[in-house]
């Protein structure tokens, strides 16, 4: 897959001694602190770590909607810190989707609205509202086109914030927890959903406190604490399924 960023040779994305420090008062909170993380086409990687150790700070840097204070991510071997203000645009629109662990979706818009809103922001997409169609479609949700989120489960929502995450056909989800609000069952077709994006040769960064999750899953889990990577290890599991 060519993004038209940088080079292929260059890993999708790169994370080098990154850090995201916050001033409060006096203090200086740490949030990152010197990552270093490699992402790969085709990889699917867990981030888990206890609340607060920074992985929501690290899945903004990675999308392109916050800046380090030291540091830098790189798509494709490019600095996200070099990309003019419309490539950036153009990268957060169409090169990343992003989902949350409180689907963030507009609550008086249907599920079709919801999904075509991904269309609003970057380049223009002629053919867009067939394309929020037919995403909807293929997470099963095509008799949900005009129900408003306050109409759909938990599970159901998530999959709308899915379908708009992945509408333009972006080269890495970014999903922040996107199981916490949600039960066992609708957690596991959530992650199946994910499993199969992975398959596509999008890489796939989710972040968890749930180990056992992560376990299933991912082929690579990536454990945070207090800013820093203090363990990496494939999981084997996650590759073959
Ligand atoms: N805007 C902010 N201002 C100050 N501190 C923040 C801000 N955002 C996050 N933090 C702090 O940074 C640390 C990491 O936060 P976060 O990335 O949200 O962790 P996680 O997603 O793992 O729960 C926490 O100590 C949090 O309080
Ligand atoms: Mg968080």
């Amino acid at each position: 897959m060519t993004t038209g960023i940088g080079t292929d040779s260059a890993p999708l994305i790169r994370v080098d001694a990154l850090r995201r420090h916050y001033r409060r008062g006096p203090q200086t909170v740490k949030a990152l602190d010197f990552l270093d993380l490699t992402v790969d086409r085709g990889e699917f990687v867990a981030v888990v770590g206890a609340s607060g150790s920074g992985k929501s700070t690290l899945l903004n840097l990675l999308a392109g909607l916050d800046t380090p204070t030291d540091g830098a991510v790189l798509v494709e071997g490019r600095r996200l810190a070099d990309f003019s203000r419309g490539e950036l645009a153009t990268y957060r629109a169409s090169h990343v989707g992003i989902i949350f662990q409180s689907f963030q979706l507009i609550p008086h818009w249907t599920s079709l609205e919801n999904v075509d809103l991904a269309f609003c922001f970057g380049p223009k997409a002629p053919d867009r509202r067939a394309r929020a169609r037919a995403m909807l479609s293929k997470l099963g949700l095509s008799d949900r086109l005009d129900h408003r989120p306050a109409d759909l489960s938990g599970g159901e929502q998530q999959r709308v914030a899915i379908a708009r995450a992945l509408v333009r056909d972006p080269d890495v989800l970014l999903a922040d927890e996107p199981t916490g609000n949600l039960d066992a069952e609708n957690s596991t077709l959530i992650m199946d959903v994910l499993t199969d994006i992975r398959r596509e040769g999008r890489a796939v960064v989710v972040t968890t406190h749930d180990v056992a999750m992560a376990e299933r899953y991912a082929g690579r889990i990536v454990s945070l604490e207090y800013g820093k990577i203090v363990g990496q290890r494939r999981s084997g599991r996650g590759v073959s399924r």
